[in-house]
């Protein structure tokens, strides 16, 4: 077991590079099952998540080869195999994305159902739903989806589910439209940055797709899709991750390779409670202040707040003057972290989907326990601004999404040691 050990209360100063993002970097890796020949991707983060995804293309017959740091190279050389076994997908709910690929191109698929999920409900109805509209027949059985088609036509469908639209059920149904017979359209689809950067890798490889990044997307199938080579776009949940503990400590931190505009209601909503930030595509400084103003938030898809950074907002809001409010409606039972939180001194009341945050003067260090991967980053947030020691257990969920946290929170001058024991 490892946990990470943290000596509170040293401002960050210096830059930091951050990673390709690891929600495009998953649709992306398994939208290569569609394709015919090598693709080389880039700026490919060096995560579990990653790793476990293609140990799953691997076993359904793609070779993956990491040809230089950061970069991927990957192509089909066995389309027998349709089976994503339950070992590799239980570790990560994202493997569901490999779903609409695989009826896409081999049209048969058996995917092992995820199972449940510390953050709440992660329903798969949509992802059925906009499938068998274009021609799958699916059923459950023996903890499997098992999907099958002769052949697959575009339709219409909406993806609008009860909590907003559905980023992977977007990207499953984009991936099996695009060899699909027809035009699909796909209306109430997630706008993310990260579906965007799916279509645009499809794009590159020969599909035919129009309004990826808005809520109607537009797909005429393709017979053929090639092997190009394609960068994955910087992740912004990193992005603001490493905003708000340069903020918490009253550091002064620059970020590189970010791209600005998908930052645009994170970095809103810091200055309003107070953190300085300058910048730009490509890089921004960020300056924490002495106190903090309270502020009241709200998750959505995107554009709005995103819920991946709901956690290491409330860990900041804990140390804000007044009382704040944060309310979930994408995952409301995703409040485990503020127990935590607690645990280090912050005054938290959660109640149907939302957080009433009463801020303290400052948290103090604890042994606090991650439940999942964004939790895990606002324990660490809340470590780097506290007083005392924070040993934060349960690591392994924070390597699932963040490239070697504690080397680059070192080089910002972080007091923070992995430790084995
Ligand atoms: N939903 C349904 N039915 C479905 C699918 C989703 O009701 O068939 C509901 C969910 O229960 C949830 C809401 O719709 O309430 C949104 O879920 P969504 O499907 O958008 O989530 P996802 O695609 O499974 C991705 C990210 C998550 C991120 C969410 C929301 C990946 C690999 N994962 O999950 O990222 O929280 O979108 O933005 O892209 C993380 O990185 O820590 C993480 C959890």
């Amino acid at each position: 077991m490892e946990k990470m050990v943290i000596e509170g209360g040293v401002p960050l100063k210096g830059e930091v590079e951050i990673n390709g993002a690891k929600n495009a970097a998953l649709p992306i890796l398994a939208s290569c099952i569609l394709l015919e020949g090598k693709s080389c991707l880039g700026n490919i983060p060096d995560l579990t998540d990653v790793t476990t995804l293609c140990s799953i293309l691997n076993v359904l017959g793609l070779k993956t080869e990491q040809k230089a740091e950061k970069s991927l190279d990957i192509c089909v050389e066995d389309e027998s195999g349709v089976t994503a076994p339950y070992e590799l997908v239980r570790k990560m709910r994202g493997s569901i994305c490999v779903l609409g690929p695989l009826i896409g191109k081999r049209k048969r698929a058996k995917v092992s159902l995820p199972g449940g999920c510390v953050i709440g409900n992660r329903a798969i109805d949509l992802h059925i739903k906009g499938l068998e509209a274009l021609g799958a027949r699916i059923k459950i059985e023996a903890g499997y989806i098992i999907a099958e088609a002769d052949e697959l036509k575009g339709a219409e469908i909406d993806l609008a589910g009860a909590h907003g639209p559905t980023v992977l059920g977007t990207c499953n149904v984009m991936m099996a439209a695009v060899l699909a017979k027809g035009r699909t359209v796909i209306i109430n689809a997630a706008r993310e940055p990260e579906v965007q950067d799916t279509a645009n890798f499809l794009i590159k490889a020969g599909a035919k797709i129009e309004g990826a990044g808005r809520s109607e997307i537009r797909i005429d199938g393709v017979k053929e899709l090639k092997g190009v080579e394609y960068d994955i776009i910087p992740d912004r949940i990193e992005a603001g991750t490493f905003m708000i503990a340069g903020a918490i400590t009253k550091g002064d931190v620059t970020l590189k390779n970010i791209r600005f505009e998908n930052l645009t209601t994170t970095v809103n909503k810091l200055r309003e409670i107070g953190v300085g930030i300058t910048g730009n595509n490509g890089s921004c400084r960020v300056f924490g202040s002495e106190r903090f103003k309270p502020a009241e938030i709200t998750t959505l898809p995107y554009p709005g707040v995103p819920t991946d950074m709901q956690a290491q907002l409330t860990a900041l809001l804990s140390v804000a003057d007044g009382v704040s409010t944060v309310s979930e409606t994408i995952f409301p039972d995703r409040f485990m972290h503020t127990f935590e939180l607690a645990r280090m001194g912050a005054r938290i009341k959660t109640e149907n989907g939302c957080a009433i945050i009463n801020g303290v003067e400052s948290l103090t260090g604890a042994t606090v326990m991650a439940s999942d991967l964004r939790a895990s980053a606002s324990l660490i947030i809340a470590g780097l601004g506290a007083k005392g020691v924070t040993e934060v257990d349960r690591l392994y969920h924070i390597d699932r999404g963040y490239e070697k946290i504690e080397e680059k929170l070192s080089k910002l001058g972080a007091g923070i040691e992995r430790k084995k024991y």
